[in-house]
């Protein structure tokens, strides 16, 4: 491997009633913290949202990563939260209209924030085609958004390469089933960042298990 990879831990795994512990426990071991929110309408399954984000304390930047329908009408809130970067779906917006990808990604950027979208596991790196220079990072999904704890989707991983191919330059993210040996096929074939959750927070030795994915 030629770089070190960030490491991300997602706090979906992580014990919510003393969520200030478990994040200063993985703080030390960990690049930023990924945040993510679900809606039960854009995923079947909900999580927190920007009144829990207020309440994170770390020292590390915080990605928040939004599963949900009309992310734009909450752009403002989590950037006023403590978001760093506001990573949205980009099945979430609209074709045409006022909220386009685009659009949207331009929203972000007007408040003064990093970008990121997210692609499922069904959709091609080609939608990103136009909006390649509005991003700071793509985040490729190897789960079905929803779910902490899923199995990791090797046919993923050549997203990585296609992205690299269509001539983007910022981050690279990869969310679901990570753990040592699937981190490393990630990092290996160019990733920038490792998202986990359940391999982190699930582990008894939580920092053994987050410098395993410092590859
Ligand atoms: C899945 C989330 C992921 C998830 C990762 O919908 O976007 O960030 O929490 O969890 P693990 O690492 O447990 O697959
Ligand atoms: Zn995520």
């Amino acid at each position: 491997m030629s770089k070190k990879v960030q490491i991300a831990p997602s706090i979906l795994s992580a014990d919510f009633g003393k969520l200030t512990a478990e994040i200063a426990e993985i703080e030390p071991y960990s690049d930023r913290i990924h945040f993510d929110v679900m809606d039960g309408n854009f995923v079947p399954n909900i999580s927190f949202g920007a009144p829990i984000l207020k309440w994170v304390q770390t020292k590390l930047p915080i990605d928040v990563h939004l599963m949900i329908a009309r992310p734009w009408l909450y752009l403002e809130d989590f950037v006023k939260a403590g978001g760093d970067l506001i990573i949205i779906h980009s099945e979430a917006c609209e074709k045409s209209g006022k909220y386009t990808l685009a659009n949207v990604l331009k929203m972000i950027k007007k408040l003064g924030v990093k970008t990121g979208v997210s692609i499922k596991p069904k959709t091609p790196v080609s939608v990103l085609k136009n909006v390649l220079p509005l991003l700071d990072q793509v985040l490729i999904m190897t789960v079905e958004p929803g779910f902490g704890g899923q199995s990791f989707m090797p046919k993923m991983v050549k997203k990585i390469g296609q992205l690299k191919a269509m001539g983007f330059k910022g981050e690279i993210a990869i969310d679901g089933g990570i753990n040592a040996e699937t981190g490393k096929v990630c990092a290996d074939a160019g990733a920038d960042i490792l998202i986990a959750g359940n391999y982190i927070f699930g582990a008894k030795d939580r920092a053994k298990a987050a410098k395993s994915l410092k590859m």
